[in-house]
């Protein structure tokens, strides 16, 4: 059992492998949390509680000479508001009197087998008896707004996601300014906050910060998670390393706006609020309505922070994507934007594929251009027909070389958007995000279609539905190049506004959803301008993401090493891509940029045909070589074995097999020195007493010495040299 509710003192106690949760429903009604951490057994936390006069924090009503007892300075499971807790909240609303408070109270708990399903939103799923649900109903008695509590306990994976659900049992209408979907009060510090930075061609980039008295927030309202901010913290004792001491996650599954806001109260405890962002945000609940905030993945790991994110691979590789691609190994690609960009035609891309072919690449994936009339990103999305005159063939004629020439083929979408100049706009010009009277801001020439209009939705679904029925099409890449703006839907009222970039999301959801349920065969990679939405959400539908539009190795190890806190390598799209790179101008050797893409779900992006015949037998090297090790990536553990941010003369990290039979130690050095120094990586996670082959030196270690002793590189020289090091178990020295 992973919940235990003692319904006589009112404590519930979640339990996984190697972590507890405990919370308690006072003889108030207010569910205090008591701790998040390490295993604690069957004991009761409460005697941990503080109390002492509260100050300027006022008493709850009804409570008046309890001067010791405050909403403002209890630790809460989740938050009313305007009753006397002055910190981040979890709700701000106005009722139908226009009166804007909520004193949630406990109304039940109950623990049931399984994992919860959030109305319209993907959330983790268990297929077996691998979770536990915990409901916990909360009611605000005068407006009769419940808020329930979901709890998804994980106990094998370590993991316990939350969610809520609001409803309105009253008669009149509420309007919810801010819903989050959990707070987690840590009763104890401190804390340091690590998030994941960044901007278009520079995503997930790890910042440190301690917490502090101020509010530290997180947040996208582009209506994407975004480049700039993910929808993913740690919070980590300020000593923790990547090898040893405490540190948990809060990672949304949710890939539209969304706010993760931190703050260290007055009784110094630190509290984190999760959920949509309430920017821009409205939803009204009338009488019998529902409203549903999306899930966070909550994981704590006292083992530092390499275990913690090996607990969030392994989670969303089995809890989270559902495609049946999840654990089979994909096929290694050749996409032709950086090769072509949109100058091509039916000749050009067979070329390219027949290249690929002869080097051992399985996959061609046609990029943007190829419908309407798109020969810049200025037109035609929204026009999908298959552009005939520019390819000088039929769709299938191009789709049936490709196939004959024994390769997969995979295309490009971009779902979401309408360029002005296009018939689906001249037919339905209501159908973007505009606002009436206003010139709408533009990126990349496009618009974004209302998707939280079922009707527009239908229309996206039956047409992609057909592209996948009617051809053979193996892979989509689901592109989106722009933000919101303009957020305003025609079919909204005024007073509704609000909702409009939610119903966006559950558009989207609801298409991806449906197609990706009618195609499961079909390979779906998502991307927004590369990782400009790279969350736990999206993963849902697509098992792997376009992980960046920088393809600069020596910039890819950074986007790389900042995402793999979270999410898995077999999830992120990776490509060699042309020297000199074509973002950076940077010049780096094939290998490096092989050894750099390996680190992820591998492809070639570029002109195969203008590599040198010594390149070209590099290449069906490397394909070889990463058919070897993408078991590890799909099953292994990751570790980073230097910091990418800040190390700046190499760069190394480990993939290795679950029963440590074999592993692989990439290392690309960044900045050779003269005179130089040795480098020196010590490896991880293998059996200490089991030999070790390491293909660098043909030499036999033990797992203890490579683990404590590590390997010495040979001098390394010249632009950016990898190498790639194989750890194989053996029986003899
Ligand atoms: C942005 C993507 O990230 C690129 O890889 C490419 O597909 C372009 N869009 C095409 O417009």
């Amino acid at each position: 059992m992973s919940i235990r509710i003692d319904h006589e003192t009112g404590l519930i106690t979640l339990h996984t492998l190697h972590t507890s949760y405990q919370m308690w429903a006072d003889g108030q009604g207010v569910v205090h949390h008591l701790y998040y951490g390490p295993a604690i057994g069957g004991s009761d936390l409460r005697g941990l509680e503080f109390y002492s006069d509260c100050g300027f924090s006022p008493q709850p009503a009804g409570m008046d000479r309890q001067r010791d007892y405050s909403l403002d300075t209890l630790c809460q499971e989740y938050t009313g508001s305007g009753v006397g807790d002055y910190r981040i909240g979890c709700l701000r609303l106005a009722g139908p009197d226009g009166s804007r408070a909520a004193d949630l109270r406990f109304v039940s708990a109950e623990a049931v087998p399984g994992k919860y399903t959030l109305p319209g939103l993907p959330a983790a799923c268990a297929e077996d008896d691998t979770c536990e649900t915990l409901r916990l109903k909360l009611r605000d008695a005068v407006h009769g707004l419940t808020v329930t509590l979901l709890y998804g306990v994980f106990a094998r994976a370590d993991v316990i996601t939350r969610a809520a659900l609001l409803e309105n049992e009253g008669n009149g209408p509420i309007r919810l300014d801010k819903a989050a979907s959990a707070c987690l009060d840590l009763p104890f510090g401190p804390w340091e906050l690590i998030h994941f930075h960044g901007r278009h061609c520079m995503e997930r980039q790890p910042e440190r910060v301690p917490l502090s008295h101020n509010i530290q927030t997180l947040r996208s309202a582009r209506g994407a998670s975004s480049h700039q901010h993910n929808p993913f913290a740690i919070l980590a004792a300020p000593h923790t390393t990547e090898e040893a001491g405490e540190c948990l996650g809060a990672m949304l599954v949710w890939s539209g706006n969304f706010k993760i806001e931190c703050e260290v109260s007055q009784m110094q405890s630190t509290r984190l609020v999760a959920g949509v962002s309430d920017d821009d945000f409205s939803w009204t609940l009338e009488p019998g309505g529902q409203f549903a905030a999306p899930e966070v993945l909550f994981c704590y790991s006292d083992q530092g922070l390499s275990e913690l994110s090996a607990r969030y691979h392994r989670f969303l590789q089995r809890h989270i994507i559902r495609s049946p691609w999840r654990d089979k190994p994909r096929p290694v690609l050749i996409n032709n934007w950086e090769a072509t960009y949109m100058d091509f035609d039916a000749q050009r891309i067979w070329d390219i594929a027949r290249q690929a072919r002869d080097l051992g690449v399985e996959m061609l994936v046609l990029d943007d251009g190829w419908f309407g009339e798109r020969s810049d990103d200025s037109s035609g999305l929204g026009d999908w027909q298959f552009n005939e005159k520019k390819l000088g063939c039929t769709f299938d004629q191009l789709i049936g070389r490709v196939r004959e020439m024994g390769l997969l083929f995979g295309l490009w979408i971009e779902p979401e958007m309408v360029c002005t100049n296009t018939a689906l706009y001249a037919a339905h010009p209501d159908w973007a995000l505009t606002i009436p009277g206003r010139a709408p801001a533009t990126g990349r020439s496009q618009l974004v279609l209302d998707l939280g209009r079922p009707e527009v939705v239908d229309y996206l679904y039956s047409l992609f539905h057909r592209l996948l029925a009617e051809h053979d099409i193996a892979y989509i890449k689901w592109d989106m190049n722009r933000n919101l703006t303009d957020v305003y839907s025609r079919v909204l009222p005024p007073e509704r506004q609000g909702e409009a970039a939610y119903r966006y999301m559950l558009g989207l959801y609801s298409l991806l959803d449906r197609l990706t349920r009618d195609f499961p065969q079909v390979l779906f990679e998502g991307c927004a301008g590369g990782g400009g939405r790279f969350d736990a959400g999206m993963l849902c539908y697509c098992p792997q993401i376009w992980c960046s539009d920088d393809t600069d190795a020596i910039h890819r190890i950074k986007i790389q090493y900042g995402t793999s806190f979270g999410y898995p390598p077999c999830t992120m799209g990776s490509h060699v891509s042309a020297s000199p790179n074509h973002q950076t101008g940077r010049s780096t050797p094939l290998s490096t940029r092989a050894v750099v893409a390996m680190a992820g779900t591998f492809g070639y992006e570029l002109d195969l045909q203008k590599l040198t015949d010594a390149e070209k037998e590099m290449v069906k090297v490397q394909i070889a070589q990463y058919k070897q090790l993408q078991p590890l990536l799909l099953e292994g553990r990751c570790e980073r074995l230097t910091d990418a941010v800040t190390d700046t003369c190499f760069t190394a990290w480990q993939f290795t097999a679950p029963d440590r039979s074999r592993a692989a130690v990439s290392v690309v050095v960044i900045d050779p020195q003269a005179n130089p120094w040795p480098i020196h990586v010590r490896l991880r996670g293998l059996d200490p007493q089991a030999l070790y082959h390491e293909s660098l030196t043909e030499r036999v270690y033990t797992g203890a010495a490579l683990c404590h002793a590590g390997l010495t590189l040979p001098i390394l020289q010249g632009d950016f040299p990898a190498v790639q090091i194989m750890i194989e178990r053996t029986e003899s020295l």
